[in-house]
């Protein structure tokens, strides 16, 4: 825990159920908030959600998939229903590791369906509530991949270099209303997503890192944490948790 101010606070994370998403579940809930938990696989994100908070008391989990915008916003509309959103975590993503000669126009538009589009209509439906209370923190999720090119992962890497240049424009657009809008980048993170590389080529990518492994969630989700923390001078900003394998 690391009592950013958050407890009695609700955040809204998108792709709750696994990996990364779980974890900012468990972080954001051991410091106390609300949170709602938006996900498209709904058994693991209510099994998630049942394990952490049996009686439904401080965990909602909502049933939407990101590439449908109607349905997204229908969801966010039953998240403030329940209660206004103070930290919206854009979590969620498509992963695609076709090179720029393997990537087909229905894998770049779905990547960059979840990746971007729903980041951006997300965010400005729950910044608009946001600006009319005067107090909001964003955290998006980008990677590495996004800050510097990989062999693989054509729409993946350029739907993350846009998740870092949106998080800008929000931010400058936001500051005046008491809402900072930041970004994670991380490197390898040991979830489902990173496990279905092969282990050969894990291996490969690993020995690239300076601190020599890939990173836990916990340890991504602590650093989300600490920028949707009350007390904050920090907009606008990349943060790199990439075990030294960029260092700028
Ligand atoms: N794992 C890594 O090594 C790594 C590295 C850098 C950045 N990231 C970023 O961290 C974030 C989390 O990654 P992860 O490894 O936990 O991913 P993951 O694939 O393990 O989990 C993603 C979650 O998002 C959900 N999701 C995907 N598409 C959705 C949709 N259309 N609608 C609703 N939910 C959807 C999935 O069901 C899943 O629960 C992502 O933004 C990813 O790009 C991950």
């Amino acid at each position: 825990m690391l009592d950013a101010g958050l407890a009695g606070r609700t955040v809204l994370i998108t792709g709750s159920a696994q990996g990364l998403g779980a974890a900012l579940v468990r972080a954001f809930h051991a410091e106390g908030a609300y949170v709602a938990a938006l996900e498209r696989d709904d058994v693991a994100n209510r099994a998630l959600a049942a394990g952490l908070d049996p009686g439904g008391k401080r965990i909602r989990t909502v049933h939407a998939d990101l590439r449908d915008l109607a349905a997204t916003e229908e969801a966010y509309r039953t998240v403030r229903a329940w209660r206004p959103v103070d930290v919206l975590v854009n979590n969620a993503a498509r992963p695609s590791a076709a090179s720029l000669w393997e990537i087909t126009p229905e894998e770049w538009d779905e990547v960059f369906a979840v990746n971007l589009r729903a980041v951006f209509f997300l965010t400005r439906a729950v910044a608009g509530d946001m600006r009319e209370r005067g107090h909001g923190r964003i955290v998006n999720m980008a990677s590495i991949a996004g800050q510097t090119p990989r062999p693989t992962g054509a729409a993946y890497g350029t739907s993350k270099a846009g998740t870092i240049a949106l998080s800008r424009v929000f931010a400058a657009e936001l500051a005046g209303d008491g809402i900072t809008v930041n970004t994670v980048a991380p490197a390898m993170i040991d979830t489902p997503m990173v496990r279905s590389v092969a282990p050969e080529a894990l291996a490969g990518l690993t020995a690239q890192v300076p601190l020599g492994r890939i990173a836990t969630p916990q340890e991504v989700a602590r650093v989300a944490v600490f920028l949707a923390s009350e007390e904050t001078f920090v907009t606008g900003a990349t943060y790199d948790v990439n075990g030294g394998a960029l260092m700028r």
